[in-house]
């Protein structure tokens, strides 16, 4: 089962990725948890050249190198561990590509769809959790998190989170329509409390599972 984590820095990903993976553990299940971009060596050197705030890189070269990363890690970890029968959860995958790259730096979504299932060999996910929360309470959260004052320094920011809040607006606008347009997708408020949260994704996957009676690793479906 591939479960994966959407939403803007700050929204709270990371929070109820640890969360799930410790409570599914509990429960006897197999679990790997991974985040986008990374998660093999290559991957994780794509990372860094995208989140070094000391690159300029074009809006297409970012849509690349994300995608370049996804494959490594598509091909190389996700595939053979659900093969294993592993529950994977994944903080972010191509809906990150569609929201960013797509409605926020407003390159061609047709494009993208092609792209994205490149780069993610046509895999899906079972489930699509997206917490939302606007930009400017992200940010906050943000400056919290890192203890930065009001007037903080550009460069204490990574590439991404330097893009400004309007660049957010479109993104946060990006994962609305995905969030209409596509039944995995299951919408939950970032405001509420982390626990409240996570009792919401429990519930749900306990629903999913029930409908689909298994587990087992997704299968190649078009997206
Ligand atoms: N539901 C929540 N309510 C309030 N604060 C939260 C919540 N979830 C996470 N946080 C805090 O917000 C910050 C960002 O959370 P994090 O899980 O790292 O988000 P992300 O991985 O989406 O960037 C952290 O300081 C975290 O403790
Ligand atoms: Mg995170």
């Amino acid at each position: 089962m591939l479960i994966t984590f959407e939403g803007i820095d700050g929204a709270g990903k990371s929070t109820q990725v640890k969360k799930l993976k410790k409570y599914l553990m509990e429960k006897g299940h197999d679990v790997i948890t991974l985040r986008e971009p990374g998660g093999t060596v290559v991957a994780e050197k794509i990372r860094d050249l995208l989140l070094e705030s000391k690159h300029d890189i074009t809006p297409v070269g970012e849509l690349l190198l994300f995608s370049a990363s996804r494959a490594e890690l598509v091909q190389n970890v996700i595939l053979p561990e659900l093969k294993r029968n592993k529950v994977v959860i994944l903080d972010r995958f191509y809906d990150s590509t569609t929201a960013y790259q797509g409605y926020g730096r407003g390159l061609e979504l047709q494009l993208l769809q092609q792209i994205n299932a490149i780069a993610s060999f046509g895999l899906q996910p079972d489930c699509t959790f997206f917490l939302d929360i606007s930009p400017e309470d992200a940010l906050i959260r943000k400056f919290s998190e890192k203890s930065l004052p009001l007037a903080f320094e550009e460069s204490e920011l990574d590439r991404m989170e330097s893009s400004g809040l309007a660049f957010y607006q479109k993104v946060r606008k990006g994962y609305m329509k995905l969030l209409e347009n596509n039944e995995r997708f299951v919408l939950l408020n970032a405001g509420d409390e982390p626990q409240a949260i996570h009792d919401r994704i429990i519930q749900k996957l306990a629903s999913l599972c029930k409908n689909t009676a298994s587990t087992e690793p997704a299968k190649n479906r078009k997206q």
